[in-house]
């Protein structure tokens, strides 16, 4: 249980809590975990353990900014702190409340083929469902409602990145927010990992010899401090099969949000 023995007790020497510099403020199931946990093979990064939900969850924020602070890990001056709470890309309240305690902040957004997410986000709750022991239905009865697209269906809210980004705009400039390519980053992290340690200002400190590709997992672990890690089981679970007309309406309906998309952040992604 990664909260037991969090905040550490122990203060070294010569470190305090900060808050963060720069925060990994979603998409869910875009890679967020992957992200964080390997820009922590950083030795100028120290990142939060847990997901902290300050800036989206009213009953959290209105604990303070001292309160927030606290649950960060205890820091060198030279260290970036890093937090990811991935509700806050689709929170309304998140990106104002970022720009309140830190207008100058680096976020970092890592996004996903958006079909891709609502079928991932709908597994993470069909497993959820299922240890609750709460009754499960397919994705296809979720997503098709009388013969159309269930719009209203908050996976499919998710994955619409044009409008979520309009109101990050509003409060960042394009500038502030590096986006990590969360499709790639599954295949080859590495380069995906140097944008971001450019992005932050960082000298590169994270190489091949850091990652190892695990057969039996399918992805990507992690090789640290003479320690080798894959991710929870439930990060890299195996997806449905979708049926394919479900597939295109989907991917129908999000073409146009992934143009507009594109158009903002001047630049594109190979989503279907
Ligand atoms: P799936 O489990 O659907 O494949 P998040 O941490 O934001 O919830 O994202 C979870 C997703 O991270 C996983 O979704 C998986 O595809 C992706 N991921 C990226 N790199 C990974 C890695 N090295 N190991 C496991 N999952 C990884």
């Amino acid at each position: 249980n990664e909260t037991e023995n969090y905040p550490p007790q122990v203060k070294p020497p010569g470190t305090n809590r900060r808050i963060p510099q720069s925060i990994i403020i979603g998409v869910r199931k875009g890679g967020t975990r992957a992200l964080l946990e390997m820009l922590d093979i950083h030795p100028n990064i120290v990142v939060a353990a847990t997901e902290v939900h300050f800036f989206d969850w009213d009953e959290n924020y209105v604990k303070g900014f001292d309160w927030y602070k606290n649950l960060m890990p205890f820091s060198y001056e030279h260290q970036i702190t890093v937090e990811k709470t991935p509700g806050y890309f689709t929170s309304p309240l998140a990106a104002e409340r970022i720009h309140e305690m830190n207008s100058s902040i680096k976020l970092l957004l890592i996004l996903r083929d958006p079909t891709e997410r609502v079928i991932s986000d709908y597994t993470q709750v069909y497993y959820n469902r299922l240890e609750n022991r709460k009754p499960v239905q397919v994705i296809e009865d979720i997503v098709i409602r009388n013969g159309a697209l269930n719009t209203k269906y908050k996976a499919i809210q998710r994955s619409l990145y044009d409008l979520h980004m309009e109101n990050w705009l509003k409060y960042f400039s394009l500038d502030q927010i590096h986006i990590v390519d969360g499709d790639t980053l599954i295949k080859d992290p590495l380069p995906e990992l140097q944008k971001v340690e450019k992005f932050l200002s960082l000298p590169p400190r994270i190489m091949p010899s850091n990652f190892y590709f695990n057969q039996t997992k399918g992805f990507y672990c992690i090789r640290s401090d003479g320690r080798e890690r894959c991710l929870h089981e439930s990060k890299g679970r195996p997806h449905p099969v979708v049926n394919n007309t479900v597939l295109e309406q989907l991917r129908a309906y999000f073409r146009e949000h992934n143009n507009n998309f594109y158009r903002m952040v001047n630049r594109s992604f190979n989503w279907h």
